[in-house]
Order: C-alpha cells, then structure tokens, then sequence
C-alpha cells in the first residue's frame, strides 16, 4: 500500500498497548498516579527507561495517544500536548528564551500573545517587532541573540500571509528557528515543515476539538531547528542534544515544571475530533470561501478580508501554501465600530461567541472584546481596527448563514 493520507493516518494511529476488553477507542485513564510491582521499576521509570507512565503531570496514555495521532496528521517528529494555546506558547518560550536574548516577531498577533510578548520584558526579554510582509526588516532584526522568529500562519483577525519560504532561507542562513502559530489553517490543509517552519504552535481548541468540546494546544517539533547557539538548549545532555533539544527540555523540564499540561478527558475528546478534522474543515472553508466572495462589493461593506479572494494581495501565497484552502475565518470591514455592532445585534444563526472554528458558526468584534484592554497605541502597534467583525463559519448551511448575514446587513 502506498503511503497512507492523511485521515487514514490518523484514524489508524492507535494506542500501542492492546486494551484488556479489546476497546475500540482508547477508554479514559482519568487517574493521577501510577502504580508499580517495585522500588526497581519505579525508578526506573522515573529515569525514562521503561517508557511507563508514573504522574499524569509528566505523561498520561490519553494525551500520549493525542500525541502521537498529531505527530501522524503534522508529519512531525514529535508532539507535546497542553491545556490551551497559549500554554503551548508560554511553554515554548520559557523552555527557549533567557535573559538577554531576544524574539523577532510580527506584531500582528492574537490578543494574549501579544499581551503575553510584551511581559517577557519583566525577564529581560526583547520582542523586536517586524513586518513579517519585509524580508529584509527580517534580516536586519534577527542576531546572535535571536531565540526564535516568530509569526501568525494567517493574522488574526488581520488575515495576512507572509512569505514564510522566504522568511525560512534567511532565518536558515542565520541560524535562527522559526516558530509559527498554525491554528488557522490546520495539517489537512497546509504542510508546515515544506514552508520552513521548525516548530508549530497549534491552539486544538480549534478546529482539532471537534466543536469547542474543550480547550487545548500542542507544540510540535519538525525537528529542523538548529538549536546550538541557544544556551539554554545546548546545555541539554546526550542523547536529547541537537535537533531533539527542544522537545527533551520541554518534556523533561519545562512541562513538568510549569503543569498546564493537556487533561485525559480533553486529550480523548481531541483525539477524536482530530480523526473527523479533515471532513469539518472541507466542509467550513468551502462555507468560508463563498461566504468571502458573497459579500466582496456589498455596498454596506468596505472590506472583505480573506486571503482566497482573487483581489486578495495574499492570493497566491495563500493557494501555493495552503492547496487553495486558507481556513474558515473571515472578516468584515463595516465602516464604524456602531455599524459593527448593529449588525452583530441583527444576526440570528451566527452566535457572538470568541472562540474560531466550532461547529457553531461564530461572529465578534474583536476590538472591544479580544484588545479591549488595549491602550489606543496597542492597537495601532497590533494593527487592530474599530471597524472590523471576524467570522468563524462552521458546519451550518452556507445559505442560512449568508441570508442570515444579507439580512443583517439590510436590517442594521
Ligand atoms: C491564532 C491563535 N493562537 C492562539 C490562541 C490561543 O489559544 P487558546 O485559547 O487555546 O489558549 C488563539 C485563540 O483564539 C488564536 O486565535
């Protein structure tokens, strides 16, 4: 058989060990602790060398089993499984960055990790921010301090692409790893490791929850970084050291450490949800992509952002980097933050919900929710406008939610 794709591989990724009652799907191990027959084995487990687990902070067969089904759909060397997004995130930069070193990153970020960049100052930190549409403000930012390069695969809620191949050539020559927030476009649809990325940040609350069942966030390993200018990995020891360093330092120390690790229940739920995760999401950007092109030229809006429209500046980076599927999200420019909220208040299937890619479909403003801690010159920095509604489509009829919005329109 050839090569198995991409929902075989992952459907087919079953625990190692066979269950006792010959269980289809991997039954919930919701226990804290491990028991072991002797004071022998479990040290030994506690050295690593039996590969059994002994606390559900440091491993879990649910969250392994998680992890290993995302290493089968990301074509990734290894996985680590957290409880949200943004513990993926803080996880990898307090496992990589120390004081005195530095991030370049696009400013162009979700709320909480900008919010999050601008606190590592307080550990003497530095968030250069660049445009990552600039290849060369790239270059001139990066140096022997750099820890990583940082960027959005598509920026919520700004919906621009950057030329991450090009990013990748430079960053390569450098020496400097280039970590990306993939949660926009999942693995079915957009290979990270051929666009040069070493490391991905994925929030599963998203698509991979299989319809927000909870929230959750992986970080996953490519294994192509050079870590060797990085002196809080290169202490790491034999056999880890090298490309693996980060995922040893991760497991061996900074998860454990830190604690926000993914929970039994939500590694079983987002197992399954990874296993329906290509037919959802054919099925949400497809929605996503007629909805776009619907409502380009509407008189009552001044803007559709999407990078799959012909008028988009990121059209062809879009479909040579994500087979023409560029996600389920999209944004409305409505001309005031009022006329933005009358609209909203006229929608009847779209729910205001902040979450992206439920099944539910979802609208809101994210200026006054998301930032809405934000000073004015935040904003301007983050890039984000008074006048925008995002949209999560998900798994209603694209009609009703087209006439729901056609209606809005005319009713706000
Ligand atoms: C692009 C992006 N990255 C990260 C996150 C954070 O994920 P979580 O809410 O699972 O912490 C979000 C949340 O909306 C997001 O949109």
């Amino acid at each position: 058989m050839k090569e198995p794709r991409f929902s075989t591989r992952v459907i087919d990724t079953v625990f190692a060990r066979p269950d006792a009652h010959g269980a289809i799907t991997l039954p919930v191990y919701r226990n804290a602790a491990f028991e072991f027959p002797d004071s022998e084995s479990i040290a030994a487990a506690f050295r690593g060398e039996s590969g059994r687990h002994t606390y559900s902070r440091v491993s879990n067969p649910n969250v392994t089993n998680f992890e290993q089904k995302a290493s089968a759909a990301s074509g990734a060397e290894s996985v680590v499984a957290l409880s949200s997004g943004m513990a993926a995130i803080t996880n990898t930069f307090f496992a990589i960055a120390s004081v005195g070193s530095n991030i370049v990153s696009s400013p162009h970020l979700f709320g909480n990790t900008f919010s999050f960049f601008r606190s590592l100052a307080a550990f003497g930190v530095e968030v250069r921010f660049v445009d990552a549409g600039d290849v060369e403000q790239i270059a001139a930012a990066v140096d022997d301090r750099t820890c990583a390069f940082f960027a959005e695969v598509v920026t919520n809620p700004h919906m621009e692409v950057a030329d991450l191949p090009a990013i990748s050539k430079i960053l390569r020559v450098r020496g400097v790893p280039m970590i990306v927030d993939t949660t926009i476009v999942p693995w079915c649809a957009f290979d990270a490791r051929r666009a040069g990325i070493d490391v991905e940040i994925v929030s599963t609350t998203k698509y991979i929850s299989g319809g927000a069942t909870g929230t959750g966030g992986v970080i996953v390993d490519h294994g192509t970084a050079d870590w060797s200018r990085n002196p809080r990995l290169a202490a790491v020891p034999e056999p880890s050291a090298g490309v693996s360093s980060l995922t040893a330092k991760l497991r061996g120390e900074t998860v454990r450490n830190l604690g926000a690790v993914m929970t039994p229940d939500t590694a079983a739920t987002h197992s399954l949800g990874l296993e329906t995760l290509l037919v959802r999401f054919e099925r949400m950007s497809a929605s996503a992509n007629a909805l776009a092109r619907r409502f380009e030229g509407h008189p009552k809006v001044a803007r559709v952002g999407y990078p799959g429209l012909d008028s988009s500046p990121y059209k062809a980076l879009s479909d040579s980097l994500f087979t023409g599927r560029p996600g389920a999200m999209f944004t409305l420019s409505l001309g005031s933050r009022e006329a933005c909220f009358r609209f909203m208040d006229a929608l009847r299937v779209w729910r205001r919900a902040t979450n992206l890619f439920d099944n539910k479909s979802l609208v809101i403003h994210p200026s006054s929710t998301i930032y809405c801690t934000f000073t004015p010159e935040m904003k301007l920095t983050a890039g984000i406008e008074d006048d925008l509604v995002r949209f999560s489509v998900g798994l209603e009829d694209a009609g009703d939610l087209a006439e729901d919005i056609e209606n809005a329109l005319r009713n706000a």
